[in-house]
């Protein structure tokens, strides 16, 4: 039997074996979400960057840029990390440079480790995820983007929410996989209330932010989109691409 293993923040990463395993993102607020509405809408590809300086360089190569720092959108840049920007059709076939305060960061370092492969997940496409998942036939990472190393409730919760569907089809060794299980399983009848009180929604509201991005990111599967690292590229697999040919399905570019 596969194992699913949960690390709360990248910082922990070091302590772990990724390679070959299948490694799930969560950014729950916001990078995972606004990549899944993004796919949704119909974008082609998202490259994931380090830096606003580096990414910035792709508009010159006709890439949409996306920045977020703190919580806040890059000053000069096309898009920002609220889900509702990626709502907008004039993305629809568009190529986009996207880099994020932690969502990103921790994408770019589960591929420098070497894992099987690298997806996204987030409440918007939990279901989706989830039934790709129990196809992959390997041992499962989710990791967890935290905040700046730091563990976060939000994506903690959603790594729970994944082992309360499959879990029972996977061996669970590790404490933080527990925990995280433990921690859905006791609130998954309010987990707004409970993530209303987590620090970065209250780093929203004290930065007054005009949307509410945490009630729409706590939305359950309004997305058939799995967003799949291929290359340097995230691309998605959509309902649209069944699962053909190999365990990954085909992409749709
Ligand atoms: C991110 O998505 O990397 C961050 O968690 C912050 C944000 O978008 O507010």
């Amino acid at each position: 039997m596969h194992t699913i293993e949960v690390i709360f923040t990248p910082a922990l990463l070091p302590h772990y074996v990724i390679q070959g395993k299948t490694v799930v993102v969560i950014d729950i607020l916001r990078a995972s979400s606004s990549m899944c509405v993004a796919f949704k809408t119909g974008v082609k590809k998202i490259l994931p960057v380090s830096t606003p300086e580096e990414c910035r360089m792709f508009k010159d190569f006709d890439f949409i840029i996306a920045a977020e720092r703190n919580a806040q959108m890059v000053d000069g840049f096309d898009l920002g990390n609220s889900p509702f920007e990626y709502e907008n059709p004039v993305l629809e076939g568009k190529s986009i440079a996207f880099t994020t305060t932690n969502g990103t960061k921790a994408i770019k370092q589960a591929k420098a480790m070497q894992a099987g492969a690298i997806v996204i997940g987030s409440f918007l496409n939990q279901n989706y995820l989830c039934n790709w998942l129990l196809k992959q036939n390997n041992d499962i990472v989710l990791l967890c983007a935290g905040w700046k190393d730091k563990y976060n409730l939000e994506d903690a919760l959603f790594a729970g929410a994944v082992i309360e569907e499959i879990g029972a089809s996977f061996k669970i060794e590790d404490d933080s996989a527990l925990a995280a299980h433990f921690l859905f399983q006791q609130h998954k009848n309010n987990i707004h209330d409970l993530v209303k009180q987590s620090s970065h929604a209250k780093r929203f509201t004290f930065l007054h932010l005009q949307t509410d991005d945490v009630s729409y990111c706590l939305q359950q599967n309004t997305c058939s989109v799995l967003p799949i690292m291929e290359d340097e590229y995230l691309v998605a697999i959509t309902a649209i691409a069944p699962l053909l040919g190999s365990a990954t399905g085909s992409a749709v570019h």
